[in-house]
């Protein structure tokens, strides 16, 4: 299996794959983290999980591990869609509302929950308008399961497991979703060429 690794940074995910005989790929935009992750031998490209230069429907398989919360969240899902061969499967971990409430009540530290306040305010103004704060004031989104739905659909990706997570005060810390690529998205480009 051909297998993505959105956002590999150090290389964890790429050598695991590689240990289960993957053909596996990382994707940083983080060129140190690449050159550690090429030094030990895994095949990386510099790119931004927004824009990859990867062919379309060239993959088996995606991974993408806490890389969406800093990312133009829209744009990487859609990038995934189409990265992935029609019944690929894609599997995606995501920091969400109760891991910054987490942060915001309990610390530890100002600078924390500093951030954790920007990063709610930043993705409740996200949610309201489409936009984000500039980068300056914040630059990180956490996801909610009703935000990736819409982009899944829009991509043509069915979410085919959705495992109860840890929670904080009710609230999902962590989302985690295996997606399959449809076949209806190849069947329909097929239509249409017809
Ligand atoms: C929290 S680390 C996770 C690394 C790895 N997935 C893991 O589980 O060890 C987030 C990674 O996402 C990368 N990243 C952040 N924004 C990115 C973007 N727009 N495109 C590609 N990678 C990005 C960072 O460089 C960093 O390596």
């Amino acid at each position: 299996m051909r297998v993505l690794d959105l956002g590999s940074g150090n290389g964890p995910i790429l050598a695991a794959l590689r240990d289960q005989g993957c053909v596996a790929i990382g994707a940083d935009i983080d060129f140190v983290a690449l050159q550690k992750c090429s030094e030990r031998g895994h095949r990386v490209v510099q790119a931004r999980a927004e824009s990859l230069a990867v062919r379309t429907a060239s993959v088996d398989g995606v991974v993408c591990k806490v890389v969406v919360p800093y990312t133009d969240e829209a744009r990487v899902v859609a990038e995934i869609g189409r990265v992935l061969r029609p019944g690929g499967t894609a599997q995606l971990s995501y920091l969400a509302a109760g891991y910054y409430f987490r942060y915001l009540l309990l610390g530890p530290g100002v600078r924390r929950r500093v951030y954790a306040l920007q990063t709610l305010v930043n993705t409740w103004w996200y949610a309201v308008t489409g936009r984000r704060l500039p980068r300056f004031l914040a630059n990180t989104l956490y996801q909610s399961n009703r935000r990736l739905v819409r982009y899944y659909g829009a991509a043509d990706l069915e979410l085919v497991a959705d495992p109860p997570a840890r929670r904080f005060l009710r609230l999902p810390v962590y989302i985690y979703h295996e997606l399959r690529k449809s076949h209806d998205a190849a069947r329909a480009d097929a239509h249409q060429s017809e």
